[in-house]
């Protein structure tokens, strides 16, 4: 693994696809590139067709002159290898590497993602065409890093083909050694699908009912695996070559069947692609999530934003452009939270096919524009950032964060379709992003020394090592927060022995006898501290045992049971919602929770976001007003862009961003002079 980061100072720039123009084209662009400060592009990606025009027949010129003249502008690059979109010629001559889907479809050409992982053909053209670009550009002084495929698992993770069936088989043969033990872990008495074969072992393809869920559970896994094993054959075969950092775009917090956590260990650089989800009026608390989840996975190191977008995107129902600003608060946003470079998709807008629609850094309408001003705005402000690089984030609480129990809870036949685990994530992350309160995501098997609060919004399914891991968490004087639903499963996705929560009844100190799910649309009130908080969807039959009831359920299926508890539990607290609480119950159970962890955060007036990175230059505090309204806040140090004194109090305008360099006496900006609750309503 090589950790030089490419890029001195902050990286800016873009994925840039110049074979879509014609040459002249290109001058203008770095031109332009010039103008707005950007100092690194990602190409290549999409040119697959161009670059190996027939099987091991190679056409590196048009690259070569694109990569001198990037080169010549000061522009470095992240060379893509193309192997999302394999060539018409591929497809002609191996019809069996296409992407077969559950239902038995073979997904055709004139896309990208279309190729199974599991073919031979394709295992051998990835390494081939990957091996060619890192002979060729390995020394080339463009060069700085390299970006492997696109996007792996977008748009289809699993493949159905004859070959994933195989592979499978043997991925099933290194993982149980017996069928005996493959029977009992997928409880294979049940509908009779015992086997006395390997060769009788398919892929879960649509059958007439519900597929063995354990069996769908083991094929995600396989087909994780398979991609990955792809990355890991073009990584290798650009390392013989090359020794310039290795990366693959992540989409983090979209969870395409790849588990990232086992992806974050093979790359050298972490990079993510993020875009804001359009219907959701406070896009940037989902972005956060997504940040604060690259951050993590990245393991607190810095990372890329390597595509984002100036304005609308094309591929959801209303593409809502970016209002004035917006690009800015967004890039800034995923820097405070450990980006060390801010990238879009792409450079410059396609004229033609699928993307067309998408906005670009410089837009169809070209230079004299509102986004590309903003883009060289932009490119102004980086380069004023470069002492930040290298300096982190500091948390104090954990979310569990855990890919494979959302695809087992993803799965069919769940006590109820409304309860979701993006939802359930996203409702427990606001409080602590209003509040300030920076949040790592980890997986229920990491080390939690370090942490003061776990909080556990939708971890379904969990092993029994992974519960230990939580209890010892909590015994050593931590604080634990589990919404319902929490360790149905084990890793098998077979109910606990003992059943639901059964390994963590004890830090719970509560036993769940049923689970209650509601009738569409039906709500019920639960009583705490004589306040009547909403909540819906789903309720639970809970027992304390030693756990103190804290809330209790005013109707719903379970009138004055239980809904609320906490427990002590050696040095440290355990809490249980065995309901899909609502906002404002959310927000009272995390107010008690943070106490009982003795976390704290600073204060910032409503809509803005502060977080901050330290390093060895420094500590920075990035403050973001997502409101159209001036904001005042007290913070000590140096404004980064105009090198002044920031006033005490500062204001910040609506819309607007600040970037301060604290004063060494005032690094710190945890002391809260308000209520939790007055701050988050
Ligand atoms: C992702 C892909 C890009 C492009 C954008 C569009 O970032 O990697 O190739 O399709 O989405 O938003």
């Amino acid at each position: 693994m090589t950790t030089t980061w490419p890029i001195p100072g902050i990286g800016y720039g873009g994925d840039y696809n110049p074979e879509q123009w014609p040459r002249a084209t290109w001058d203008d662009d770095v031109t332009l590139m010039r103008q707005a400060g950007i100092n690194l592009v990602s190409v290549g990606m999409w040119a697959w067709a161009l670059i190996e025009t027939d099987e091991g027949v190679f056409d590196f010129s048009w690259l070569d002159d694109l990569l001198d003249l990037l080169h010549r502008n000061g522009i470095a690059v992240d060379l893509g290898t193309p192997t999302a979109a394999p060539p018409a010629w591929f497809f002609a001559k191996y019809p069996e590497s296409r992407v077969v889907t559950r239902d038995g479809v073979a997904l055709g050409f004139g896309s990208r993602g279309m190729v199974s992982p599991s073919s031979p053909a394709y295992r051998e053209a990835i390494v081939r065409i990957a091996s060619a670009l890192a002979e060729r550009y390995a020394h080339h002084p463009a060069v700085v890093m390299w970006h492997v495929h696109n996007e792996y698992g977008a748009p289809v993770s699993e493949c159905y083909s004859h070959a994933s069936v195989l592979a499978f088989r043997t991925w099933l043969r290194e993982k149980y050694q017996s069928l005996d033990a493959l029977n009992h872990a997928w409880g294979t008495t049940v509908w009779g699908q015992h086997y006395t074969s390997w060769e009788h072992i398919g892929a879960p393809a649509a059958a007439p009912s519900v597929v063995n869920p354990s069996q769908r559970l083991d094929f995600a896994r396989f087909s994780d695996h398979q991609l990955r094993q792809c990355f890991i054959a073009e990584r290798d075969a650009i390392r013989a070559h090359a020794a310039q950092p290795i990366t693959t775009n992540f989409m983090a917090n979209q969870h395409w069947g790849v588990n990232l956590w086992e992806w974050a260990r093979e790359v050298d650089i972490v990079s993510d692609d993020h875009y804001l989800v359009a219907a959701d009026p406070e896009a940037e608390i989902g972005l956060a999530i997504a940040a604060d989840l690259t951050r993590s996975l990245a393991g607190g190191r810095p990372w890329i934003m390597l595509e984002h977008s100036t304005s609308g995107v094309n591929w959801q129902e209303r593409n809502v452009a970016k209002r004035p600003g917006e690009m800015a608060r967004n890039s800034m946003a995923h820097l405070a939270r450990g980006a060390d470079a801010i990238c879009f998709f792409q450079v410059r807008g396609a004229r033609w096919g699928q993307e067309k629609f998408h906005s670009a850094m410089i837009p169809h309408a070209g230079r004299d524009t509102r986004i590309f001003r903003e883009v060289v705005a932009l490119g102004e402000t980086l380069g004023q950032l470069g002492d930040v690089r290298g300096s982190t984030v500091h948390a104090e609480v954990a979310f569990l964060w855990d890919f494979e129990s959302m695809w087992a809870q993803d799965l069919e036949w769940r006590p109820s379709v409304d309860l979701g685990h993006k939802e359930r994530m996203r409702a427990w992350y606001e409080p602590f992003w209003r509040r300030n309160i920076t949040v790592d995501f980890v997986h229920p098997s990491h080390d939690l020394t370090g942490y003061r609060l776990v909080v556990a919004p939708a971890q379904y399914l969990l092993s029994k090592a992974d519960a230990a891991n939580l209890d010892a968490f909590v015994a050593r004087g931590g604080t634990l927060l589990a919404s319902c639903f929490t360790a149905a499963v084990d890793d098998n996705d077979a109910v606990h022995e003992g059943g639901y929560l059964a390994p963590l009844s004890e830090t719970f100190g509560i036993r769940v006898h049923e689970y209650l799910p509601l009738r569409q649309g039906d709500a019920l009130r639960v009583a705490l501290e004589g306040t009547h908080y909403g909540a819906d969807v789903w309720a639970e039959d809970i027992e304390p045992l030693s756990a103190q009831t804290v809330a209790t359920y005013i109707d719903g299926p379970v009138p004055g049971a239980p809904a609320i508890t906490r427990n002590t539990r050696g040095e440290g607290v355990a809490w249980y919602v065995s309901t899909r609480l609502g906002t404002e119950g959310i927000t009272t159970v995390v107010e008690q929770a943070v106490t009982d962890a003795g976390v704290s955060a600073p204060v910032t007036p409503p809509g803005v976001e502060l977080v901050t990175r330290t390093g060895d230059n420094g500590s920075f505090a990035v403050a973001i007003n997502h409101r159209d309204t001036p904001a005042e806040l007290q913070l000590h140090g140096t404004d980064m862009i105009t090198n002044l004194p920031i006033p005490t109090p500062l204001r910040i305008d609506g819309g607007a961003i600040v970037v301060v360099r604290l004063t060494p006496e005032h690094p710190s900006l945890s002391t809260p002079t308000e209520s939790f609750m007055e701050r988050t309503n």
